[in-house]
């Protein structure tokens, strides 16, 4: 049975328990409210959840769509928002994060902790010449300094672009240089599998020509390994932020000014470089981490299991959680150091009580068996998140039953990069959930999905999803791109009623009731572990291999990470006879690796000697996929020559 199939028999249904609701922040009368008064709601929220220097008078500026200004005449700290005020709030003893790095070394940070040393980073900037708007890249492992990097760079009104710590040297200048960075935070290396992996040797790579708009280099000593050093350029974090003054006023700053970039992959081979700004997005976070994770901020232990080098990192690691006076777990490592129950040995050790994770990491468990989570003790669990991709029924029944105890609600979340926040979700206590659904757009937030034809579809019918309003934590742009924010997003259904729609690029179906299903992307953009890789990103690193003529990429099924890298590649004639097929995939799997970074390495590289194309030259990727996850071909009478497929069939035998 295929995959869709299979979800449209799905018909288990968890009611939410007495106890659960009766406790529930949520309640359901949000609903109501939000359909009664939108903005108004809205409003509601950023004076509830957030403190403000100034008030706003006006909710949104919706006049020259696409461009939305939320708040826009209020002024904040986003810093001040997420630290300061718990402190005067008399809660500076309580515990932000509970830190755990790989090897089992461990660091507590109180809110006034944090604050102070927040505090100290912020006037090492400042010192620096980092200034309101100036942009810092942040390339960090999972320590505490790569949180304590984010609310110092906010504080200061700057700009931060965190770089996942897996990209390569090649993949984080381009960062630099489309943010014209001033200044990296990076650390001498971080640990992962057991072993130390560098950093500030790949930063020094990547600004190896000198002529970048880097101004200074801030390295954290983690993993002890050694590194070059360039004088007058980079400086030590514990010569520096250690010893710097812990006084620093937090001065307000309008609610759109920006907060960061974050890079993300479209259809180009050009990463996006998505920005968000400060009171919309730090509302719709705080708001959606209260809501759908129910959280008691007095009583909770939360654990995103993310890397700040992604959205969710961003915004339910560090701002929603901030936001809330939360009080999180954090991890260093990857889930099976130093042994394959890890997770859960800090589940027990921390008493998490609400735990967020990607459909990636619980089918990697499954997988394993339910004998490593049962060594240990997981009763403290009381709510599951899911992220990243749809996660399928049974993986999800498993999540409950051998994680959850078989009793906590499972939140699916769905959103992006673009939306900053949390979109689509049941919202537990309230929603009776179905194992695979997203199910319902969360109050505020209104999605349709539309037929090509820019209708609504009818229940039990498949579609395009849209969002219709705008949101609070919307992307304001890609950054120094306008054509290509508007030509993403906003053009697919331009020519609405009602002003045009944000096409996110998914395709989604409605059940019978209405609830909304996620049926993966629609465009030429893969999803590989809840990461989102461009297969035209990926091509262009392929063919810039000196032995490719020409390549094709496909996100292929993966029973485990969702979608895997699939590529097809001809190899110049030249080199045909030096490598034999198996040695050239090697080679070209590891330069990719190389190039974007390991998250990129294709699962398997096919070498072909034709790609099939229709008579516009354009390549079928349909029948690729077709072929890689080994099915029987589709349609091929468009192909300029039917038997190449065949050929490419007949070599993968
Ligand atoms: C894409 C966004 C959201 C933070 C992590 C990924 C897919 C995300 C779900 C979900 C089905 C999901 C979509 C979306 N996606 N969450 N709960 N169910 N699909 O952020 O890298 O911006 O990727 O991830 O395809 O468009 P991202």
């Amino acid at each position: 049975m295929s995959s869709i199939d299979s979800l449209l028999h799905e018909d288990r249904r968890f009611p939410p328990s007495p106890e659960f609701a009766a406790d529930a922040v949520a309640k359901s009368d949000l609903y109501g409210q939000a359909s009664a008064d939108r903005l108004g709601f809205w409003a509601d929220r950023a004076r509830e959840l957030l403190h403000w220097h100034t008030p706003f008078t006006q909710t949104l500026d919706w006049s020259a769509p696409p461009v939305a200004r939320w708040f826009a005449d209020g002024e904040l700290n986003v810093a001040y928002n997420c630290l300061d005020r718990h402190v005067a709030d008399g809660h500076g003893d309580r515990v932000a994060y509970h830190w755990e790095g790989e090897p089992g070394d461990t660091r507590t940070l109180t809110y006034a902790e944090l604050t102070a040393e927040v505090k100290r980073a912020a006037n090492v900037l400042a010192g620096l010449g980092i200034r309101a708007g100036d942009r810092v890249a942040i390339y960090l492992p999972m320590i505490p300094e790569a949180i304590v990097a984010m609310l110092a760079v906010a504080r200061l009104g700057a700009v931060h672009s965190v770089v996942f710590g897996g990209f390569s040297a090649d993949s984080l200048r381009t960062r630099i240089d489309d943010a014209e960075a001033k200044l990296v935070i990076t650390a001498d290396g971080g640990y992962r599998k057991g072993k130390v992996f560098p950093l500030k040797p790949t930063v020094d790579e990547s600004l190896a020509d000198g002529r970048s708009t880097v101004e200074h280099v801030l390295v954290v000593r983690r993993g002890g390994n050694e590194v070059a050093w360039t004088e007058g350029r980079d400086l030590w974090w514990h010569d520096t932020v250690a010893t710097a003054s812990d006084e620093h006023e937090a001065e307000a700053f309008p609610a759109e000014n920006p907060l960061f970039i974050l890079y993300t992959s479209g259809t180009t081979g050009k990463p996006k470089g998505i920005l968000h700004t400060s009171g919309g997005y730090l509302t719709h976070v705080a708001y959606t981490h209260r809501n759908v994770f129910d959280l008691h901020p007095e009583r909770d232990v939360y654990w995103s299991t993310a890397d700040v080098g992604w959205v969710t990192g961003h915004s339910y690691v560090v701002y929603g959680p901030l936001a809330n006076g939360a009080t999180s777990v954090i991890y260093e490592g990857t889930p099976d150091t130093p042994h394959p129950g890890r997770w859960w040995e800090l589940v027990q050790k921390y008493g998490v009580t609400i735990l967020y994770a990607a459909p990636t990491a619980i089918r990697t468990f499954m997988k394993i068996g339910r004998q490593e989570p049962q060594k240990w003790d997981l009763s403290s669990l009381r709510l599951l998140g899911s992220v990243g991709e749809p996660i399928n029924p049974e993986a999800w029944v498993w999540y409950r039953d051998i994680i959850g105890g078989g009793t906590t609600p499972i939140v699916d979340t769905w959103w992006q990069t673009e939306t900053g926040g949390i979109m689509i979700s049941a919202l537990p206590g309230i929603t009776t959930l179905k194992p695979g659904s997203a199910q319902v757009p969360l109050p505020g937030v209104s999605v349709e999905v539309l037929g090509e034809d820019g209708q609504p579809v009818g229940n039990g019918q498949g579609g395009l999803l849209v969002v219709t309003e705008p949101w609070p934590g919307m992307l304001r742009g890609i950054w120094r791109d306008e054509q290509r924010f508007r030509e993403t997003y906003w053009e697919r259904f331009a020519d609405a009623p009602d002003g045009p729609l944000y096409f996110a690029g998914d395709g989604a179906r409605r059940d019978a009731d209405g609830d909304i299903w996620l049926l993966g992307r629609v465009d030429d953009v893969m999803n590989v572990s809840g990461h989102r890789l461009s297969t035209a990103e990926i091509e262009s690193a392929l063919v810039s291999h000196p032995w490719v003529a020409e390549s094709a990429v496909v996100g292929a099924r993966d029973e485990t990470t969702g979608q895997a890298v699939v590529a097809f590649v001809i190899v110049k004639a030249s080199q045909a006879e030096v490598a034999t097929a198996s040695e050239a995939a090697e080679v070209l799997r590891a330069h990719v690796s190389q190039q974007i970074g390991a998250i990129a390495r294709p699962r398997q590289i096919f070498v072909v000697t034709e790609l099939p194309k229709t008579r516009s030259g354009k390549i079928m990727r349909r029948l690729l996929r077709d072929v890689a996850e080994g099915r029987e071909l589709g349609d091929t009478t468009t192909l300029t020559d039917a038997g190449v497929m065949q050929v490419i069939t007949d070599r993968l035998r």
